[in-house]
């Protein structure tokens, strides 16, 4: 078992003086040392076990209960091989040993409301929102749950690079869609501890203050090239923006969202049956 210190000073690359030398439960040790793993074994994940996972996701928090998630298992080849020429910034996503696509669902409730004879007048923004939370939750307890059955897991944003041709394939139906995807597998390496932001950039005292933001960035920046340096070739839209000397966290994040991601988002929404009021 590693010290708290030991595993605070992995998160956050560095002594922040946080922890200590005493241990922690199994869980809360799992939990500080997770990483995402992208490579596996070419060893099946059993449909048992995965039931078991998804029950575990299905224990995760979820607003009044309404439960508005809906998780897609998709294990026939043949949806795979449909699916992922429209996600190829994952590759191989058809040969992943497990992959599953959690979905915010207004859907259901709708259906619901339907036979009960009972108006459903809430598809608004707050719906939108909740959804989104809950199946976030689930795929956050789903990922946690595989990781302690000594799985790899990784979420996908690349389901959502094309939605209207994912959704179709899945048939997603009006008040669905998905959030993001999860590939797991056993892990063929062990993957690393990804650095976190300070918390003192994280973490705000009674009121919100980011007057130090800057210094706590540079630190992170610092910190972060100290350990896992991003070589020039892998400096992200030099077209626009050339190469950088020093190539931080920051310049990278601010990069990537210096472009519009998927501005098709909202006009997909609202055809697809989420109002947004
Ligand atoms: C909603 C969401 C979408 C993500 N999409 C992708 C993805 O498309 N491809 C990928 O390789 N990782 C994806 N990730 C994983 C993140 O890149 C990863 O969590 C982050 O870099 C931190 O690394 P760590 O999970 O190892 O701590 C996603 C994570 C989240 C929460």
């Amino acid at each position: 078992m590693a010290t708290t210190k030991e595993l605070l000073t992995a998160r956050y690359g560095k002594d922040t003086g946080i922890g200590d030398g005493s241990v922690v439960s199994e869980k809360i040790e799992a939990l500080l040392a997770r990483r995402s793993v992208r490579l596996y074994k070419d060893e099946p994940v059993s449909d048992e076990l995965l039931d078991v996972l998804i029950g575990c996701a299905q224990s995760a928090p979820s607003k009044s209960n309404l439960q508005q998630y809906s998780i897609i298992v998709v294990k026939d080849q043949g949806v795979r091989d449909q699916l992922a020429p429209w996600c190829p910034r994952t590759t191989g996503l058809e040969s992943k040993p497990a992959l599953l696509v959690f979905c915010a669902d207004i859907r259901r409730n709708q259906r619901i409301g339907e036979f009960r004879n009972r108006p459903n007048v809430n598809n608004n923004m707050d719906a939108f929102l909740n959804a989104t939370v809950d199946a976030a939750l689930a795929m956050g307890f789903f990922v946690t749950a595989a990781e302690a059955a000594g799985l790899g897991t990784a979420p996908l944003s690349s389901l959502r690079d094309n939605m209207y041709a994912v959704a179709d394939i899945l048939e997603m139906p009006d008040g669905v869609f998905p959030i993001a995807g999860v590939m797991a597998g056993w892990p063929e390496a062990p993957g690393y501890v990804n650095q976190r932001l300070p918390q003192s950039v994280v973490v705000h005292r009674d009121r919100y203050d980011d007057s130090n933001l800057e210094a706590g960035i540079d630190d992170y920046d610092q910190t972060r090239n100290a350990a896992f340096p991003i070589p020039a070739e892998r400096q992200t839209r030099t077209d626009l923006w050339g190469v950088a000397e020093f190539y931080g966290w920051s310049e990278h994040i601010s990069r990537q969202l210096g472009k519009p991601e998927r501005p098709e988002f909202k006009a997909f929404l609202q055809s697809h049956g989420f109002d947004l009021d």
